[in-house]
């Protein structure tokens, strides 16, 4: 198997600052599957896998071969807690998969769309007009409205504001707090306004906060009538230590990475003028099929988590390979996405090509795959064609620059690198 000859270091730098770019490069000098060595993700010892076969094969494969708990979980646990999914392998990950899916299916999700109108609605009405604006930060308001709302279940504005500030200091750390979470050794204490010691310190406030909910909730007269994610859970058999670690890691994997796609979903669609008028006619006519085309081409195009991994733990035959403990698969969301065997033109964001096929399960792996594919893989589609659909038939928006925005890696997400600059012309 061909390998990267360059220090492990140089690796490491080039992979954390633009993941996209490695892969590129390397998938088009060695081909689908090559070793690398990046520290600070999984065990050090890299295997990339961009063959839809074969990544077939990781997310069917035995959970106690190919672990993800292990390695996510020395991010996840100081954030979120030591029983959220992430942080879980084997049974213990799938006793509580279970439990914690349910709330993510069915009629909710209608609940869930009218929630994220209102969202977008209150955000809406505070964007200036004819003059260039990020909309990020406006996607990332959004998105908490959501999350506080139909995961949470806080509609009291004061609490909601008090809550979410609590979180979002918590995992909007500083540089040193980042590297804090993907290398341990770095917990240590550098004063009391950095890194870990802050990272403690707001995890003390949010705990405080999100356990009192969950306590004044279990005593709800309406617990059981109530549709919010929280109030579902309460009603298992998990403990109150359980639910918070749920929620608070709902709220890390579920909050920046939907504004994320969200921010990019409106660059390319202003930046395609086709789209933009097919989607305008089609959603004044009453017809969302194209918007789930958008929604999914988006998705392709712009997968903001860029691969998946998984960490070897029994020895395992993977395509035509023989793979040993020790080393980290990382399948590559960013290469199978934009393969050319499986989507023609596949840089080109032409949503028309998802209108009669539906995206394969794994060729088109935006959520990941199998046993851990991501819980939010249709909340999340669903919050983007709201907000979509709201603010193109509320607003009318422009692209600020005739340049599609680069990406940028923001912790482990792909970002447009300035938040997506638009100009709003006004509202209606
Ligand atoms: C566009 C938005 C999102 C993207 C691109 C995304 C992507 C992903 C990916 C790639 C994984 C790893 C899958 C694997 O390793 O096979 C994942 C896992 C996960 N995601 Fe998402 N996600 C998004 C939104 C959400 C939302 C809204 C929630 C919750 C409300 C959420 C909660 C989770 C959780 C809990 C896991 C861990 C699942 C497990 O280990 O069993 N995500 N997500």
């Amino acid at each position: 198997m061909p390998a990267i000859r360059e220090p492990a270091w140089a690796q490491t730098v080039r992979f954390a600052a633009r993941p996209d770019l490695f892969m590129e490069r390397y998938h088009e000098r060695f081909g689908d599957v090559f070793r690398a060595k990046i520290r600070g993700f999984g065990t050090g010892r890299n295997v990339f896998v961009a063959d839809p076969r074969m990544i077939e094969q990781v997310f069917k494969g035995s959970p106690s071969a190919l672990r993800l708990g292990e390695m996510a979980g020395i991010a996840v646990e100081p954030i979120a807690g030591p029983t959220a999914l992430l942080n879980l392998d084997e049974d213990a990950h799938l006793k509580r998969r279970k439990l914690v899916l349910p709330p993510f299916h069915g009629e909710r999700m209608l609940k869930y769309t009218s929630i994220t109108a209102e969202a977008a609605d209150r955000s809406l009405r505070t964007w200036p007009t004819d003059q260039a604006f990020a909309m990020r930060p406006h996607m990332a308001n959004i998105t908490t409205e959501v999350v506080m709302r139909a995961v949470f279940g806080v509609e009291d504005g004061k609490r909601q504001h008090e809550l979410s500030h609590a979180v979002l200091n918590l995992i909007g750390t500083d540089l040193l707090g980042t590297l804090t979470l993907t290398f341990p050794q770095l917990r240590r204490n550098f004063g009391a306004s950095r890194g870990w010691t802050k990272i403690q310190h707001n995890k003390e406030i949010a705990d405080r906060l999100v356990y009192e909910e969950i306590r004044a909730r279990r005593s709800a007269p309406d617990l059981a009538d109530r549709e919010d994610i929280l109030s579902m859970l309460l009603q298992t058999e998990l403990s109150d230590a359980d639910i918070h670690d749920n929620l608070l890691e709902m709220l890390v994997a579920g909050h920046e990475t939907t504004a994320t796609a969200l921010s990019w979903a409106f660059d390319l669609i202003l930046h395609e003028p086709a789209v933009l008028r097919r989607l305008q006619d089609e959603l004044a006519a009453g017809d969302e099929s194209y918007l789930t085309a958008v929604v999914q081409e988006v998705l392709r195009l712009r997968p903001v988590v860029v691969t998946a991994q998984r960490v070897i733990r029994q020895p395992i035959e993977l395509g035509d390979y023989h793979f040993a403990p020790g080393i980290t698969l990382f399948c590559s969301i960013w290469m199978v996405n934009r393969r050319p065997d499986l989507y023609e033109d596949p840089l080109r964001f032409h949503p028309e090509r998802f209108l009669d096929t539906r995206p394969g399960t794994y060729e088109w792996i935006p959520f990941g795959g199998g046993v851990r594919r991501c819980i939010g893989a249709n909340f999340a589609p669903m919050e983007m064609r709201t907000v979509i659909k709201h603010v193109l038939t509320h607003a009318t928006l422009e692209a600020a620059s005739p340049a599609l925005e680069k990406p940028r890696n923001k912790v482990v997400l792909m970002a447009p690198k300035n938040g997506t600059m638009v100009i709003s012309r006004g509202r209606s």
